[in-house]
C-alpha cells in the first residue's frame, strides 16, 4: 500500500519531504514485506520448500483437551452456571465435542499379503478392476497415460526415506489424483526389492472447477463424470504389469474409505494424508486414518505449508500432535508424525 499524502501536501517534493524521516523504516518494511511474502509464495508452490528441516516439537499437554470431567454441565446447571464455566474456561477447554471423538479400535487384523485379495473381493467382486481395461471406447476419451502424471511435490524425498525407514507391505494414501505420488512410491518401493500394496483412496472427482489449471493433464468431463479415475488407472496400468498389481484406487470419500479399512481390520505401516486441505477435511482424515495405521508406522503428508484455510493442514498436524503427544518435523513440503506408538490398538 502507498502511504497516502497528508492533507495540505501541494506537491510530490512536498511528500517527499515528509517521508524522508521514516523512509528507513519504510524500506525496511518493504524489505521484510517482500522476503515474508516471497516464502510464502514459494512454500505453497510446488518447489521444495525453503525450511527443509526444520524440527517442531510439540509437548504433550493434551489431557485438558479430552477430559470431558471439567467441562460437562450438570443436567440441572443454570444457565449462568454454564456461562461461568464457559468465561473460566478458555479455548481450547471448550466443551467434549465430537471434535476429538474418533474410532480408534479396529477390526482383526487381515495378514497384509491378503489386503489386496480381500479389498477385491469386498469392493469389486472380487476382479481386478484393471481387468479389460480400457475398453477402446473409455481410451478414446482419455489422455494418453503419462509415466510422469501432474502431481505436487510427488517425487520429494520423504518417499524414498519414510519407504526404506518403514519398509512397509502396505501404504494408504488420501488423495491421489493422476497417480503421480503412488507410481514414485511404487517405483521407489521396487528398487528397494519391496512390493507393498498401495491403496489409493481418493472420490477422483477433483475439487470445483480444478479443471480450469490443469486442462493439459486432465480428460474432458463426460457427462458429468471428471475421468479422473479411468485416467489415474490408465497411468497406473502404463507403468507395468507389477503397478497394476499393486496400486489399487478405492473410488471413495476418505472418510468413508478409511472407516471401511477399519471395520475389515486392513491397517497400513505407511500413510499420506494429501486431500482436502481445509483445516476440517484435514483433522477427520487425520483421525481417521491413525486408526488404520499399525503401531509402528508412519503417517505424513503434505503441503504443510499451504497457506489454504488460514493453514488449516497445519492447524490440523498441529493440534493432533497435541492430543497424541506426539512430533511433527517438516520435511520438504511434506510434514512428518514420530511413528505410532506400540502398545495400542489390537494390530500387530
Ligand atoms: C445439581 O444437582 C446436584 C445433585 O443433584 C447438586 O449437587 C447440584 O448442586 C445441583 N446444581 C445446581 C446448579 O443446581
Ligand atoms: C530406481 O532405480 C533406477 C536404477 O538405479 C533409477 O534410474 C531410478 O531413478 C530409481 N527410481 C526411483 C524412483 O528411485
Amino acid at each position: 500500500m502507498k502511504p497516502r499524502p497528508p492533507a495540505g501536501a501541494s506537491s510530490a517534493s512536498a511528500v517527499t519531504a515528509r517521508l524522508r524521516p521514516h523512509l528507513a523504516r519504510i524500506t525496511s518494511f518493504l524489505i521484510v514485506f517482500a522476503v515474508g511474502y516471497s516464502v510464502g509464495l514459494l512454500s505453497s508452490s510446488t518447489r521444495p520448500s525453503l525450511r527443509p528441516s526444520q524440527t517442531t516439537i510439540v509437548r504433550p499437554h493434551a489431557a485438558h483437551l479430552t477430559d470431558a470431567s471439567t467441562t460437562v454441565p450438570a443436567p440441572n446447571a443454570t444457565a449462568a452456571g454454564v456461562a461461568a464455566a464457559a468465561t473460566t474456561a478458555s479455548y481450547p477447554r471448550s466443551p467434549p465435542h465430537d471434535l476429538f471423538r474418533f474410532r480408534e479400535e479396529c477390526g482383526e487384523p487381515v495378514p497384509s499379503d491378503a489386503v489386496v485379495p480381500t479389498l477385491l473381493e469386498k469392493l469389486f467382486d472380487g476382479e481386478s478392476p484393471y481387468a479389460g481395461f480400457p475398453t477402446p471406447q473409455t481410451a478414446a476419451l482419455l489422455h494418453p497415460a503419462k509415466a510422469r502424471p501432474r502431481g505436487w511435490g510427488s517425487t520429494g524425498a520423504v518417499f524414498a526415506e519414510l519407504i526404506e525407514a518403514v519398509r512397509p507391505e502396505v501404504i494408504v494414501e488420501l488423495g491421489a489424483f493422476l497417480g503421480a505420488s503412488a507410481l514414485h512410491m511404487a517405483a521407489v518401493s521396487r528398487n528397494l526389492s519391496l512390493s507393498p500394496a498401495i491403496l489409493c483412496i481418493d472420490d477422483f472427482r477433483g475439487w470445483p472447477a480444478f479443471r480450469e489449471r490443469f486442462r493439459r493433464d486432465v480428460p474432458p468431463p463426460r457427462h458429468g463424470d471428471a475421468l479422473l479415475l479411468p485416467q489415474f488407472m490408465a497411468n497406473v496400468a502404463a507403468a507395468g504389469a507389477d503397478a497394476a498389481a499393486r496400486v489399487l484406487p478405492l473410488p471413495f470419500s476418505t472418510a468413508s474409505a478409511l472407516s471401511a479399512l477399519c471395520g475389515w481390520g486392513v491397517y497400513a505401516d505407511l500413510i499420506e494424508v494429501d486431500a482436502g486441505h481445509d483445516f476440517h477435511s484435514a483433522w477427520a482424515d487425520i483421525n481417521l486414518a491413525w486408526a488404520v495405521l499399525r503401531p509402528g508406522g508412519v503417517m505424513f503428508g503434505h503441503d504443510y505449508f499451504t497457506s489454504a484455510d488460514d493453514r488449516g493442514v497445519r492447524r490440523a498436524v498441529t493440534l493432533f500432535a497435541k492430543v497424541k503427544g506426539l512430533t511433527i518435523r517438516p520435511h520438504g513440503q511434506h510434514w512428518v508424525l514420530s511413528p505410532k506408538p506400540r502398545g495400542h490398538g489390537n494390530a500387530r
